[in-house]
């Protein structure tokens, strides 16, 4: 990779499982696991390299809508990913945090979730958010609720402020894996003026060399954030 500026917080919309898995005769749900086991390797690249913070879309408010067997799949992998984070938690420095509605979640996933967000809470080194049961307009409604219960004005700058990921600033670059050209309801607020890059690579092929191919992408693009400079 060459020496270009590092984007502090990226985002990633980790499409193509499903693909990657059919192609080679198998069940979507191998997709899912292979894409999971993905999750770790891409992570703990992008810190590496002096990401700060990373937000993954792993479940949107949409995917309900899938087989049972696919949901049941993702929220086990989920679990298991959940798992290995809290055994590593205190020697990688990470904050995990779960964004998205919690009332549709098992009791077991929340109370590992919860667990994980408690012991990471005092880590500042890096910010994992997994978006799950996530949905761009969904955050952005329940941001400005908050802000009505709470008898505040609802304003550009009140929103941002409570947004889900507003620990971890706007994304300066949102990747999307697997061919297609859509944000699919992710970040849509925090989002407005993100770098956007698009692989046709399929997520469980999105390796550490493709993910410096987005970073040097991003390293060479003028942002201009609305303004003539
Ligand atoms: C899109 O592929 C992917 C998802 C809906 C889920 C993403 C989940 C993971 C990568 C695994 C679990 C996540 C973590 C954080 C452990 P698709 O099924 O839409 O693929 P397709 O477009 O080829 O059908």
């Amino acid at each position: 990779m060459s020496d270009l500026k590092i984007p502090s917080h990226v985002g990633i919309i980790m499409d193509g499982n499903g693909r990657w898995a059919e192609k080679r005769g198998k069940k979507r749900s191998y997709g899912h696991r292979v894409g999971s086991e993905n999750v770790e390797r891409v992570v703990e690249h992008a810190f590496k390299v002096g990401v700060k913070s990373l937000t993954l879309y792993a479940f949107s408010s949409e995917n309900w809508a899938r087989p049972k067997e696919e949901v049941d799949e993702l929220m086990r992998l989920l679990k298991n990913y959940f798992k290995k984070f809290i055994s590593k938690v205190l020697k990688n420095g990470v904050r995990l945090k779960v964004v998205g509605g919690r009332a549709e979640l098992s009791d077991d996933l929340i109370k590992v979730i919860d667990e994980c967000e408690d012991m990471s809470k005092d880590n500042t080194e890096h910010y994992l958010n997994i978006a799950l049961n996530y949905g761009g307009r969904q955050e952005v409604v329940a941001v400005v609720n908050k802000l009505i219960g709470e008898g505040k004005a609802v304003t550009v700058d009140s929103i941002s402020e409570n947004l889900y990921t507003a620990a971890s600033g706007e994304p300066d670059l949102i990747i999307r894996t697997g061919g297609e050209y859509r944000l699919s309801n992710f970040l849509l607020y925090q989002g407005a003026y993100s770098e956007l890059y698009f692989t046709d690579v399929l997520w469980p092929d999105f390796d550490e060399i493709e993910l410096d191919k987005a970073i040097d992408s991003f390293g060479k693009r003028k942002r201009r954030f609305g303004k003539v400079l």
